[in-house]
């Protein structure tokens, strides 16, 4: 039957295990002196060897003939142990036995004096799991271990521990194995496999695997799965982490406000069933990568990717200022947790690259700070002047209110104008309706639904809400509705208004001029 690498490759002494020399020596240094603790507590992260040091601990205090405090691994008691042979090693997994009864059990049968070995050793794995009950339990016996009793506790959340447990046992913290260390260890099992294993492979496999040298060999087994050479590209594909141009083509279209293409994009990897969380965590990923990309001189060491993708990011990143990348990354930050709420998954994903390709949605002052760097960006390079865009803007407001003036004369001041035309002229958009209708989605179902197409326009303290669907103005007959949309209303522009339909009021035009002003410089750079 087939083992994976990282089971087969367990290291079996403390000289083996890679990246702990604080821990490995310390333990080995007290095996030989035998000044041993009744109770040790490994925490760190996954996969870096906690439980493999608890294991070839419980050896070596038994071993009949340890190595500078290493186990032999030849003694039948070694051996007895390895096979399972020798009962008085038991490892406890606390994430299936958390239960007081087990520990109460535990307590028992430690009261009686280990059968062929000196030291009765329990391995609680995952300790954190026990209910308090459990720990109750355990902290009686951990008081006044029988001197032949030795617990080693394992687990990744320390926190989660209580104080009077901590304080009973002798720490020893795993770190993240360093990536040189990782690779090392990656050359080692790769020779002894005869596995074709290049140096810039094994670096790269290094530091994707995070610290966790698990992840390492497990990666390291799909590489080798492929049956030839493992160079930097085989480890891209089986990695996942080659192939990803849509995260090119997503940011393009945020860098370029092109709402469109991002959401056909989204629909075609839905369609081919990407899963919408993963694909957050991607973009994630990949502004971070553009980031690091802007600010590091040499990005190569802190980006896992190959030489194309990173030639790819330095032209990409060039398209964001940083504001802007912190920006996105908040907005995919603030996604990425609604989405682990369980919320609409597609629809929240649309929802967040809508605005990233429109900041304008949003009011909050991280969009408005990427709004000004890019108008800056585009006054520096020079792509157009503080004249020019002013001159450009004011002629388009210009030409409106000529309309306005031809239109009028002809028109009588009384109630017979087409109400929409009055209205387009004097009552502005109401640009952050979008946002209220997310926050009414959130605060109120009914009336989100019936807002579905509408549109609003606002003039004074008046916000007017123009829809085909009258029934809308039967609820804002009812406080409890038009409540609701009016705390929206007031929360994204901080202005309590009276809400009511759209009809024939004249008021005049306001308009957003920063929004003016960066519509006016992206028509100029198209026209270039
Ligand atoms: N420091 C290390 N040196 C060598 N190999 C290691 C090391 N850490 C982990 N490994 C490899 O990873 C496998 C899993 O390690 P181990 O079970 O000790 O991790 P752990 O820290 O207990 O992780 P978890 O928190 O997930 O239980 C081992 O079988 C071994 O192949
Ligand atoms: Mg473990
Ligand atoms: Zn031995």
């Amino acid at each position: 039957m087939y083992r994976a690498l990282y089971r087969k490759w367990r290291p079996t002494v403390f000289s083996d295990v890679s990246g702990q020399p604080h821990v490995t020596e310390t333990l080995m240094h007290e095996v030989e002196t035998g000044k041993l603790s009744h109770a040790y507590l490994f925490t760190g992260s996954r996969g870096t060897g906690k439980t493999t040091c608890a294991k070839i601990l419980a050896k070596a205090v038994n071993c009949l003939h340890p190595v500078g405090g290493n186990p032999c691994c030849e003694c039948e008691i070694c051996r007895g142990i390895d096979d399972g042979s020798v009962l008085d090693v038991i490892e406890i997994d606390a994430a299936s036995n958390n239960g007081v009864d087990n520990i109460r059990d535990l307590r028992e049968e430690a009261n009686f004096t280990p059968v062929r070995a000196k030291y009765r050793v329990y391995i609680i794995d995952e300790v954190h799991m026990l209910s308090i009950g459990a720990f109750n339990a355990l902290l009686k016996i951990l008081e006044e271990p029988p001197s032949y009793v030795l617990f080693i506790l394992a687990t990744t959340e320390v926190h989660k521990l209580p104080s009077t447990i901590l304080s009973r046992c002798q720490r020893f913290d795993f770190h993240h194995i360093p990536p040189e260390s990782i690779a090392e260890r990656l050359q080692y099992v790769a020779s002894q496999e005869k596995i074709d294993l290049t140096d810039e492979a094994a670096v790269m496999i290094a530091r994707y695997a995070d610290g966790a040298l698990r992840d390492a060999l497990s990666l390291l087994d799909r590489c080798s799965a492929k049956g030839e050479t493992i160079t930097p590209d085989v480890v891209s594909a089986c990695a996942g982490i080659a192939g990803k141009t849509y995260l090119f083509q997503m940011a393009d279209c945020i860098a370029s406000h092109n709402a469109a293409d991002a959401l056909r994009l989204i629909g075609d990897l839905h369609a081919a069933s990407c899963n919408m969380e993963r694909l957050c965590v991607e973009l994630t990923e990949h502004f971070r990568n553009l980031m690091v990309t802007k600010v590091v001189r040499d990005p190569q060491n802190l980006i896992i990717c190959s030489k194309e993708d990173m030639e790819s990011y330095r032209k990409q990143c060039g398209a964001f200022t940083l504001e802007t990348i912190l920006h996105i990354l908040t907005v995919l930050g603030d996604t990425t947790a609604n989405l682990k709420r369980g919320l609409d998954r597609k629809i929240e994903t649309e929802m967040a690259v809508l605005r990233l390709c429109t900041p304008s949605l949003s009011t909050d002052p991280d969009a408005i700070l990427r709004r000004v760097a890019e108008l800056e960006r585009k006054l520096a390079s020079g792509t157009v002047s503080i004249q020019n865009a002013v001159e450009t803007s004011a002629p388009i407001i210009e030409e409106k209110q000529e309309q306005v003036a031809q239109t009028q004369p002809q028109i009588p001041q009384t109630a017979d104008v087409p109400a929409e035309q009055a209205q387009q002229t004097t009552s502005a958009l109401f640009r952050l309706w979008p946002e209220v209708l997310l926050i009414l989605k959130e605060t109120s179902k009914p009336i989100s639904g019936l807002l579905v197409g509408s549109t609003a326009y606002v003039s004074d303290n008046t916000l007017r809400i123009k829809s085909n669907n009258a029934a809308i103005a039967q609820f804002l007959a009812l406080p409890l509705y038009a409540g609701a949309i009016q705390s929206a209303v007031e929360k994204v522009s901080g202005k309590k208004m009276h809400i009511e339909m759209y009809d024939t009021h004249t008021e005049e035009k306001k308009t957003d001029p920063l929004e003016n002003l960066i519509r006016k410089i992206d028509t100029l750079q198209q026209r270039k």
